[in-house]
């Protein structure tokens, strides 16, 4: 048995928990909107065509915010396409995603939308195909509160008070060749600056994100992050990161590790913003919008069939398995052990398009990551405390990738503990300690754990509860002092009550 012990001091904290990192997307892609969110016609449609069993799945994950409306799609959109009457609306060829986007979805919909699922929007400007005067309308129709031609708009359109949106994205993926209006870091650190200046004169309290790097190993990482701060730090709050992980090469103890890749990612960013800041000799920091992180490879090779012009096709419609989920759980505990400085996060994407939750005309399921986001989502609120791992490691890509990954979230408000644990072995079990003393008087109350023996197990509309969690037990805590074992390849959350 491998044996692993946690140190994490009550009164050391990180930082608070901004809950914006349990955030997730919606892009127009695939069956996210049409199908996933909005369904007119489903018996499980409300009076405006949102899909309720969706929405309850969606409360179950506890999502703050959502992101919307792309994603590459947001390159080549036009917002007033998808406002006013739904039969006026154009169909439009999507070149993000080579589909047809019929518009009967759009930003008056989306905002209802996220009042009946109980979130708020992160909302994204197209500064692909376009630039500051569309940012500036945009702003216009959500925020002024009338008396304009674009709020009087809004107003004719049914919505009376401006909109509260008070998170933009400064378009998306700029860096990436495959974005529509793709810029050099110069031209976007520009534009971002300049559109940011009049979105923030026509909204004073929005918060902006720049783009930072499509991934870690985009050919411009760094320089890029680099000269947009260099150009747009006064203008912006948030610098974005996005990340993909894959297991293609079937090598499970690598695929486990990325989430070492994944805190490498973060510590480079945050050093560049810091390097730029050092630079200009500011006080304000920037912090990081991890705002597309997910594992995204089952569906690529399906998506290569199916045909171009089409309105909602399966487009990344990954199923996910066991692994997928351990790794999910790894990657959220490491951006908890960044909560100082990452504020915003989204897991990509949240119905359908590799997502945790799908659907069918028949129903809604819960996919195998489902399960850790809603873990950590619904416990890992408060403050994280600085948490010191001391575990037995292997050898990864990234260097040295440690069995245990845990972190400690405390809630002195609602006087609960959490400890969040993954063992990364497929083999051995972990015996884990901890010294928690000066949490006096507390008892373990709740010890949940994720296993599965079949490492490539899926739930599916017709098996939905293969992969799910289950009670835990043998954990003894006495005296202050924590003795769990944590089974070989699992995650388990620890809930500790006064
Ligand atoms: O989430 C899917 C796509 O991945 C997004 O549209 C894009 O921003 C990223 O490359």
């Amino acid at each position: 048995m491998l044996k692993a012990s946690l140190q994490a001091e009550r009164r050391s904290v990180l930082s608070a928990v901004d809950p914006r990192i349990y955030g997730s997307f919606i892009e127009h892609l695939g069956r996210a909107v049409y199908e996933g969110i909005y369904q007119p016609g489903s018996p499980f449609a409300d009076e405006n065509g949102f899909r309720t069993d969706v929405i309850k799945l969606i409360n179950e994950l506890n999502v703050p915010i959502v992101r919307y409306p792309g994603g590459n799609f947001v390159s080549g959109y036009k917002w007033e396409d998808g406002v006013g009457p739904k039969e006026n609306r154009p169909r439009r060829a999507d070149l993000a995603w080579n589909t047809i986007e019929t518009n009967q979805f759009g930003l008056h919909e989306f905002m209802k939308w996220t009042e009946a699922a109980h979130t708020s929007p992160m909302m994204a400007v197209n500064l692909g195909t376009r630039g500051v005067q569309e940012a500036k309308d945009l702003l216009e129709y959500t925020a002024i509160p009338g008396g304009t031609k674009l709020s009087d708009w809004r107003r004719a359109n049914g919505q009376e008070k401006p909109f509260d949106i008070p998170l933009w994205c400064l378009g998306n993926e700029m860096d990436g060749p495959w974005q529509m209006g793709h810029k050099t870091a110069a031209e976007y650190g520009r534009l971002a600056a300049e559109a940011g200046r009049v979105m923030k004169m026509t909204a004073p309290g929005i918060e902006l994100v720049a783009c930072g790097s499509s991934n870690y190993y985009m050919p411009t990482f760094g320089c890029w992050e680099d000269t947009v701060l260099d150009l747009a730090y006064d203008q912006v709050d948030y610098i974005s990161l996005h990340e993909y992980f894959s297991n293609a090469a079937d090598n499970t103890p690598e695929f486990l590790a990325e989430s070492v890749g994944f805190d490498q990612f973060i510590s480079a960013v945050i050093a560049i913003c810091d390097g730029v800041r050092a630079r200009k000799k500011k006080s304000r920091k920037i912090n990081l919008s991890f705002d597309e992180w997910n594992v995204w490879y089952h569906s690529k090779d399906q998506d290569k069939e199916i045909p171009h012009w089409i309105t909602a096709p399966h487009l990344l419609e990954d199923v996910y398995n066991f692994e997928d989920a351990l790794l999910v759980a790894s990657l959220m505990i490491t951006l908890l052990r960044h909560a100082d400085r990452v504020k915003v996060a989204c897991l990509a994407q949240l119905v359908n398009v590799i997502a945790p939750i799908m659907t069918s005309d028949t129903g809604a399921w819960r996919q195998t990551i489902f399960h850790p986001f809603a873990m950590i989502s619904n416990h890992g609120r408060g403050e994280v405390l600085h948490t010191e791992v001391v575990s037995d490691a292997y050898e990864c890509r990234h260097g040295d990738a440690k069995y245990l990954d845990a972190v400690v979230v405390k809630d002195e408000e609602n006087e609960t503990f959490t400890v969040f644990a993954v063992n990364k072995s497929l083999t051995d079990s972990m015996e884990l300690t901890a010294d928690f003393r000066p949490f006096a008087g507390y008892r373990l109350a709740e010890h949940q754990v994720l296993r599965h023996e079949d490492l490539k197990a899926v739930n599916t509309e017709a098996e939905p509860e293969n992969v799910k969690p289950v009670a835990g037990s043998g954990a003894v805590f006495e005296d202050g002092k924590l003795t769990a074992v944590l089974p070989d390849k699992s995650f388990t959350m620890l809930v500790f009550k006064k």
